[in-house]
């Protein structure tokens, strides 16, 4: 019954949210969203390998914000190399997540929001593809599906039927085979790889 009302409430409730561009003061509310709602080991996924000391794509780290302006929702996307096509050429893309929003806040589309203001951005961008990993069930209504990305890997362990794709010019992925590396800008002050 709880999460009946629930539904009709969020149903009804006036647009209370605002998509735009994170800046540096939404750092640390962002990180606190992020440890609260993916939980302690959201640094140990295959994803993070590919966003550790690298710097967002440009244009591309989003925040929902409330009425008075406090970060409620995250989502940022990240430069890779979407393994390589027929000829051997890496093919550029983006990677998209963590995408979160506030629990108390769910349900009222402010992760769909964010989902399309992404999406619209990376295009506006120039961007082909983006790639992420994350519950087909959600991300197949913003246009993400398994296929293309069927013979690309994570660098680490990860699920394939959780590994899905959108092109944003079409074709942009065909042939697309081989590991999914970062391509980014570097984190100022990040440590350098040592030598093996
Ligand atoms: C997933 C998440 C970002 C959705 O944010 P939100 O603002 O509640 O999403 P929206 O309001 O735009 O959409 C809600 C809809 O998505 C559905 N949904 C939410 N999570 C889902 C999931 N993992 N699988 C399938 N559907 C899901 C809801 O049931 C609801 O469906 P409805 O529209 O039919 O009622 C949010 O729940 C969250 O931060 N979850 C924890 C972090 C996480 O798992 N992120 C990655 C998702 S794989």
């Amino acid at each position: 019954m709880a999460a009946v009302l629930d539904s009709v409430r969020a149903f009804f409730a006036p647009t209370t949210f605002a998509i735009d561009a994170e800046n540096p003061s939404d750092v640390v509310a962002r990180e606190n969203l992020l440890d609260r709602v993916m939980g302690a080991g959201r640094r140990k996924k295959s994803s993070e390998k590919i966003r550790r000391n690298r710097v967002p794509a440009e244009g591309l780290a989003l925040v929902a914000r409330d009425r008075d302006g406090h970060v409620i929702g995250s989502v940022r996307l990240w430069n890779i190399e979407a393994g390589v096509n027929d000829e051997g050429t890496p093919i550029d893309a983006l990677l998209l997540g963590p995408l979160a929003v506030a629990p108390h806040h769910g349900g009222k589309g402010i992760g769909s929001a964010l989902m399309r203001a992404a999406i619209l951005e990376a295009k506006k961008r120039g961007h082909g593809a983006v790639l992420l990993v994350g519950d087909a069930a959600y991300y197949e209504r913003f246009g993400f599906f398994a296929e293309k990305a069927r013979h690309l890997v994570m660098p680490g362990p990860f699920e394939r039927s959780r590994l899905l794709a959108l092109e944003l010019t079409e074709g942009w992925l065909d042939g697309a085979a081989g590991m999914i590396v970062p391509s980014g800008r570097m984190l100022a002050g990040a440590p350098l790889r040592r030598a093996a």
